[in-house]
């Protein structure tokens, strides 16, 4: 068969696809549910999934590149690294960060203790000790006050997530860094496009990480990177993704390998450093390109989405309170979190299993406060004060769905239920 006909044979596969799913959608049930999250992609993702597995490269390649380059250009660094989750991207890191001679097994790592579990188990994996800094009330972020208090001699990275896509206070957290002498690792796994000004959150530390989850504002189904301006972290985490090998570009300059022991060596097998398999499909990666080119359009339906909530939930300001975001930030809701007012007479058990019977999915924010999780509780780990604001958002804080899949009668449906809720009193 010539190449023209299986262009044209992918040609007719790419017009099924289409068919399929635009029937799926037109079927799809309406629901007067509002779940947290939706997946969101049409025939583009498939059809260039499927593309990807006709191709006969399904493993590490070509596409991972793709991907890695355009997702890098987006955020505005020289470096992604792909890799098989967030949680994998945070691992990878801070692995790496040892590697360069930055971070060693002992030393610690500020984290906000309001955060998701692999912001600080990664952390222990590598034998580092997480220190727990209180958070703002008001962002659910690092709170660069308690993140400076928290320093200590052993002190060495501070990890400022970004948390459900609002901006850390990077420009704070920058001067704590500067003046303490420590390196920042931006996790963005909740932040895809969200910025500060026009750049991008991911741009502004030594690395930088997102993951790619189903229900985050991109996905790959499963996925991560790492993101770095630094050309030597970017080939050690290349290595330490793939079983710790030599960074394969080498290849390029030449196949074999000698030094003292091995003699003409295939580089292939040449093992550097003790390395992880966290590697990216290209069949993954190509999911990623498609969702990457309609991102901002997303993340532009999740802004105007919250932006009802806000509106609408004021009027409730007495009992919860709402996100607010100053001028200059772009945040980028990967969900929408609402804080019941402490004193206000409200329980949030009550609100939540409201909204829960209404069919408006609910969740706690992550961990609420991460040392107090069981399995936090007898870990390595330094807890920097008394975190009141961490627990007291771990005991009043939750979030709704606000993804760009949300119709207006669903998203009105939120909004009549906590009229129902606060009606009555
Ligand atoms: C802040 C943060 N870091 C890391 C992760 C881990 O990402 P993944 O689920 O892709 O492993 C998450 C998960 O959503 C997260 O919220």
């Amino acid at each position: 068969m010539s190449d023209q006909e299986r262009e044209r044979l992918l040609a007719e596969m790419d017009a099924l696809i289409a068919r399929y799913v635009a029937s799926r959608i037109a079927n799809e049930a309406t629901t007067d549910r509002v779940p947290l999250s939706s997946v969101a992609y049409d025939a583009r993702e498939p059809q260039a999934a499927l593309r990807t597995i006709l191709s006969n490269w399904i493993s590490q390649g070509p596409k991972v590149r793709e991907f890695e380059a355009a997702f890098a250009a987006y955020v505005g660094t020289r470096h992604g690294v792909a890799v098989n989750s967030g949680s994998s991207a945070n691992l990878l890191a801070l692995a790496s960060a040892i590697e360069m001679g930055d971070l060693a097994p002992g030393d610690e790592v500020i984290v906000p203790a309001t955060t998701f579990a692999t912001v600080a188990s990664p952390v222990i994996q590598v034998g580092c000790v997480p220190v727990y800094a209180d958070v703002d009330p008001l962002t659910y972020n690092l709170d660069a006050g308690a993140c400076d208090a928290a320093v200590g001699p052993r002190t060495r990275w501070i990890m400022a997530v970004h948390t459900l896509g609002y901006p850390a206070d990077i420009p704070a957290i920058a001067r704590v860094a500067e003046r303490r002498g420590l390196k920042i690792l931006e996790d963005c796994c909740e932040a895809h496009g969200a910025a500060i000004g026009d750049r991008k959150v991911g741009s502004f530390g030594t690395l930088a990480t997102h993951s790619f989850f189903v229900a985050h504002n991109m996905t790959t189904g499963e996925g991560g990177m790492v993101l770095t301006n630094d050309d030597r972290y970017a080939k050690v985490n290349r290595s330490l993704r793939e079983f710790g090998r030599l960074d394969q570009a080498a290849i390029d300059e030449g196949r074999f390998y000698t030094d003292d022991k091995l003699v003409d060596y295939d580089k292939r097998y040449i093992f550097e450093r003790i390395g992880y398999n966290v590697r990216m499909t290209d069949v993954t990666a190509s999911f990623g390109v498609e969702q990457l080119r309609k991102l901002d359009a997303m993340n532009a339906k999740r802004i105007a989405n919250a932006a009802f909530y806000t509106r609408e939930l004021a009027r409730f300001a007495s009992y919860v309170r709402p996100a607010k975001v100053p001028a200059g930030l772009t945040h980028t809701y990967y969900t929408y979190p609402l804080t019941v007012v402490p004193g206000s007479g409200v329980k949030r058990g009550e609100l939540v299993r409201h909204l829960e019977r209404d069919g408006i999915e609910t969740r706690p924010i992550f961990a609420g406060c991460l040392p107090d999780q069981p399995g936090f509780r007898n870990q390595p780990g330094r807890v920097a004060g008394d975190l009141p604001n961490a627990r007291m958002l771990r005991d009043n804080a939750f979030f709704i769905g606000v993804h760009p899949a949300l119709t207006e009668r669903q998203l009105g449906r939120v909004i009549e239920s906590f009229g129902r809720f606060f009606g009555s009193r």
